[in-house]
């Protein structure tokens, strides 16, 4: 099933995009996504790789211009075609200010939409092609120093995409893989991995890539919150049903019916909210708080979890058969260390969306931050690293690349703590007696140690799994001093 380009509908209007959407799909094999309201487009624009958006107003408001205004900021690159309702003008100077493509009136003819897409695509393809032209022609006679230009702005690294998500290692693209052949099924999906992942990014790729995309994907977080309000805000309350029930309320998987439920931290949830769940999954059932009515949904869960949900099972505190029932598809996000590849690929493209959404002209980032990068860990993995570049986006001046200079103190620290770590395996000089090599590695697992834990000493020597004592003779023995130059010159042979 592969499309030329996803389009995204904002069907605000009379016209029936069924239909219409059929008709286009099999002529052009584009992708569809219609959306009933702007914040369902929205959503769509956040996990979906979109090419174009149709905005097709409703009788009586300029919501659909509104959305094509905002468009026109938050997301430049994406064309802009405007539907207005039977008999109503379009003044230019709105137009104008959405700058979009083309506007179209009520009542559509596929054939006539079919073309001005085609064509719309095309203007944007040499658009596309004529920007990338025109810096390569400007880098070669602009004034940048000869260390700017091994930046690999013009080497496109080999990264790939699932839809927002992009990488350049195996293990994301077997992620990618399995998730894009779970999507198209109705089972429910757990995803684990440590936060920051971008668990939640890979939920909406499958909503998205599913035949579900025309409902809603609703998101809900189990942690942090009480077992009546998480009750309440999934299966609805009927009025009056506890004090400040103060209204029916409909609940997210009715609100999402023919959608998705994308449910966060459900390690979290209580021993009678699983029992719960484990009735809905089984049933599809729904009954709102103070209801005696039950209700049916079709609606598939991914769960997410950043602790690892089998051994939750094994301590007791997670039900095994609504684990059991979860993982239809079980699929794991590696933390960012593990896949140091996909580090400069997400840099380059985080400095492309932060440059962007801040206005900024800058013209990409050097070599030379991009391996220290690398050299990371990232605790806080890809969130962590997009964080650290929307602050060097912030710090670097237009017209420039980013280099070493705007790297933040802590990445700095760690990026030099991983070169001693390297060179402790690495360097392997001849000349040398097993004992003074395995005394100087020593020498070096112990400072590494203590330069981690910032000469905490009994977390060190936790660390190492010496007592204090030990640590402190250790450190006298070697000659160990607390400076910050400590990290490179602490080879001492002889
Ligand atoms: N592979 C990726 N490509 C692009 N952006 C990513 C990727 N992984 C994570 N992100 C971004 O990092 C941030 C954290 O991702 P999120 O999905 O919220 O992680 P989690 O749910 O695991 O905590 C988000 O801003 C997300 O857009
Ligand atoms: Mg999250």
């Amino acid at each position: 099933m592969n499309h030329t380009a996803t389009v995204l509908v904002l069907a605000l209007g009379a016209s029936d995009w069924g239909p219409i959407t059929k008709t286009l799909t099999n002529r052009y094999s584009y992708r569809f996504i219609v959306a009933k309201s702007a914040s369902e487009a929205r959503n769509a624009l956040q996990s979906a790789q979109i090419e174009l958006a149709v905005s097709e107003e409703s009788a009586d408001s300029s919501e659909g211009m509104n959305f094509l205004l905002n468009l026109r900021t938050s997301n430049p690159d994406i064309l802009r075609i405007y539907v207005a309702p039977l008999a109503t003008a379009v003044s230019a100077d709105t137009a104008a200010k959405a700058a979009i493509y083309q506007f179209l009136h009520e009542p559509l003819y596929p054939d006539q939409l079919g073309l001005v897409l085609m064509r719309a695509l095309e203007a944007q393809e040499l658009a596309r092609r004529h920007r990338l032209l025109a810096r390569e022609f400007k880098v070669q006679q602009g004034p940048l120093s000869a260390n700017d230009h091994a930046s690999t702005l013009f080497r496109r690294p080999e990264s790939q995409r699932f839809e927002k998500l992009v990488y350049a290692s195996d293990r994301m693209a077997q992620v990618c893989n399995l998730a894009a052949q779970a999507a198209p099924t109705s089972l429910p999906i757990v995803i684990e991995g440590e936060t920051g992942t971008g668990k939640e990014l890979l939920a909406r790729a499958i909503h998205y890539n599913s035949d579900r995309r025309a409902s809603p994907l609703l998101v809900q977080n189990c942690g942090g919150i009480s077992d009546e309000m998480l009750q309440s805000e999934l299966f609805g309350h009927k009025r009056g049903a506890f004090t400040g029930a103060v209204a029916d309320r409909l609940g997210l998987f009715r609100a999402a019916d023919g959608g998705t439920v994308f449910l966060d931290e459900i390690s979290e949830v209580s021993p009678s909210f699983q029992v719960s769940l484990l009735r809905f999954l089984q049933e599809g059932e729904v009954k709102p708080v103070g209801s005696d009515t039950v209700m049916h949904c079709d609606v598939r869960i991914i769960a997410a979890s950043n602790r690892p949900l089998k051994e939750l099972v094994a301590k007791r505190e997670f039900r095994q058969d609504l684990y059991f029932r979860l993982k239809g598809f079980d699929l794991e996000m590696p933390p960012l260390r593990e896949r140091s590849e996909d580090i400069e690929p997400l840099a380059e493209f985080f400095v492309g969306k932060h440059a962007e959404a801040t206005g900024r002209k800058i013209l990409g980032i050097s070599a030379d931050a991009l391996s220290k990068l690398s050299a990371c860990d990232f605790p806080g993995n890809v969130r962590e690293l997009e964080n650290e570049i929307r602050r060097m986006v912030a710090l670097a001046k237009d017209g420039e690349f980013i280099t070493t200079r705007n790297l933040s103190p802590t990445i700095l620290a760690a990026s030099n703590l991983a070169k001693v770590h390297e060179e402790t395996v690495m360097i392997l000089p001849t000349g040398v007696t097993l004992k003074e090599h395995f005394e100087h590695l020593e020498r070096r697992i112990v400072l590494k140690t203590l330069l981690t834990h910032r000469w905490n000493q009994s977390r060190a020597a936790a660390a190492l799994g010496l007592s204090r004592v030990g640590l402190v003779n250790k450190i006298k023995r070697y000659n160990l001093l607390r400076s910050d130059q400590g990290v490179g010159n602490g080879t001492n042979w002889r």
